[in-house]
């Protein structure tokens, strides 16, 4: 009997003590609910290949509407959910948190950097520094650039449509998307150049969320070859613009600033890094701003309401100006509508999904500790489509940014929020307004198959590139 009593209690000890190290790992703290997944890979096939939305909602439901741990891109990472997370999250910058870019990313855009290199969460602030400091994407600045992206987007327009009855929106909106970041940043306005790099930046933009298996034919093998590609193109923009820079040409480019900036030492940055730095740039512009005026597209297309009201405010802008007078900052001012329809596109179809810190000191949120080390992750999916703060959320209806009818704070932020929030929103809201202007101003449409498929869970593509007929007005 006795025997039995202190097998028992042995038995209990040894029970408890796995029960606490389980839930008290990492240095016996209360760890967010959750799953670490399977051994090697933790959850990242879900978190890669399922809906978004879907990844995250099951599991808020099954563990918390707060937080949930995970693990996915080999981090163990908390998912810090809804509003209130938000909101932490875009205030406690620098005191919990540091960003952190997924090892597919670092791998792509660090080709320059060797070995002994400082981690590259400790760079990424000063790879945006070039974007954020000069004030090349403020609005003064932007001012400057209206009637340049104008008079680009007419010609793309010229060019794709004037004499077509049928066209994909996909690779028109790359094409012109691509051609106004490679003016702006680049100072490049060779179509051939820009029509090469096309394909290239799709492959890198898909490769930054993936499985990190290098042999032919995976995502990450292939976007590894497109980032040398773009590489080695950029790397001879570099040179031509540096010979252009010595003969006196004017600097209007981001390039051109970073070539003549130097480190504190006198020292200017190597062309390599200069190319790496600017395939970041470009690659954050590109897909998200084509995404977002597909997408709008799509929409716009099927809510012939919505198209006739766009229209209506985009002619009497029109009807405000000389007949060939070029879009001026004014006129930007009073595209509330069509800007409230690019929002609503966003909410349902988000050009990214969301981003990764890294945690520089443990901290508790929502009852619950997260280790340094740890990756913490944010996503608009948490709340974009949530019907408690969106009503009739599956709904096409960009009148619910109307005055008096805002969403509640930090349930849309397409754009993140707090010190790290996208630089490049105002570059964006202006690329995508111009567009909408001059399409509306030439064209109505008709989207050819409404249930085309949405393929890339990540990055939303439509599986035919979305063709569409136009009727010319
Ligand atoms: C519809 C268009 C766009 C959307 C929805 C979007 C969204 C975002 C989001 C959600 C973030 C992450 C913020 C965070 O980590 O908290 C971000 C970061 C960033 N975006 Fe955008 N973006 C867009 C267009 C652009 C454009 C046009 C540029 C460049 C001109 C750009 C450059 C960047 C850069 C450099 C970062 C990293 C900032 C940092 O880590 O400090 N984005 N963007």
């Amino acid at each position: 009997m006795e025997f039995f009593a202190v097998a028992f209690s042995l038995a209990l000890i040894a029970l408890t003590v796995v029960f606490i190290s389980r839930r008290r790992s990492d240095g016996g703290a209360k760890l967010p609910p959750g799953t670490f997944g399977w051994p090697i890979f933790g959850e990242s096939i879900e978190f890669l290949f399922g809906k978004p939305e879907k990844f995250v909602g099951d599991r808020m439901k099954k563990y918390s509407p707060d937080i949930f741990k995970t693990k996915v891109l080999g981090e163990k990472t908390a998912v810090i959910c809804g509003p209130n997370g938000h909101k932490f999250l875009f205030s406690n910058e620098h005191k919990y948190f540091t960003a952190f870019r997924p090892h597919p990313m670092q791998h792509l855009f660090r080709s320059y950097k060797d070995k002994s290199a400082p981690p590259a969460e400790t760079q990424r602030p000063d790879e945006t520094k070039a974007i954020r400091q000069p004030g090349f994407l403020k609005p003064e600045a932007l001012i400057r650039f209206l009637a340049k992206m104008d008079s680009i987007t007419q010609q793309q327009l010229q060019v794709h449509c004037a004499d077509k009855n049928e066209v994909e929106v996909y690779p028109l909106a790359k094409t012109v998307t691509l051609t106004l970041a490679c003016q702006f940043f680049l100072g490049i306005n060779n179509p051939e150049r820009i029509a090469r790099l096309v394909k290239y930046f799709d492959d890198v933009t898909v490769g930054m969320h993936c499985i990190m298996i290098n042999i032919p034919g995976t995502i990450f093998y292939r976007a590894n070859k497109a980032a040398a590609a773009i590489r080695k193109e950029l790397v001879t923009v570099i040179r031509e613009k540096k010979q252009a820079i010595a003969s006196g040409s004017p600097m209007r480019d981001i390039l051109s600033h970073m070539i003549v900036v130097t480190d504190p030492s006198g020292q200017s940055m190597p062309d390599y890094e200069i190319a790496d730095k600017m395939m970041g740039l470009l690659t954050a512009g590109y897909s998200t701003v084509a995404t977002t005026i597909t997408f709008l597209m799509k929409y716009v297309g099927l809510n012939p309401e919505v198209y006739e009201r766009v229209r209506a405010e985009q002619l009497e802008i029109a009807a405000s100006k000389k007949p060939d007078e070029l879009l001026e900052w004014e006129d930007v001012g009073k595209m509330k509508y069509s800007w409230n329809v690019i929002c609503e596109t966003m909410r349902l179809v988000p050009p990214l999904q969301g981003t990764f810190r890294e945690v520089l000191t443990e901290f508790n949120y929502a009852g619950y500790t997260i280790p340094k080390g740890w990756k913490v992750y944010w996503t608009v999916s948490t709340t974009n489509t949530n019907p408690k703060y969106f009503k009739d959320s599956e709904k096409f209806n960009p009148s619910r940014y109307d005055e008096g009818e805002a969403p509640p704070p930090y349930t849309y932020v397409p754009f993140g929020g707090g010190p790290r929030m996208c630089p490049g929103k105002e570059y964006a809201r202006l690329s995508i307004l111009t567009f909408v202007h001059n399409v509306v101003k030439r064209y109505k449409w008709e989207v050819i198959d409404p249930k085309e498929k949405v393929e890339g869970d990540m990055m939303p593509a439509p599986q035919k590139g979305l063709p569409i007929r136009l009727y010319h007005h």
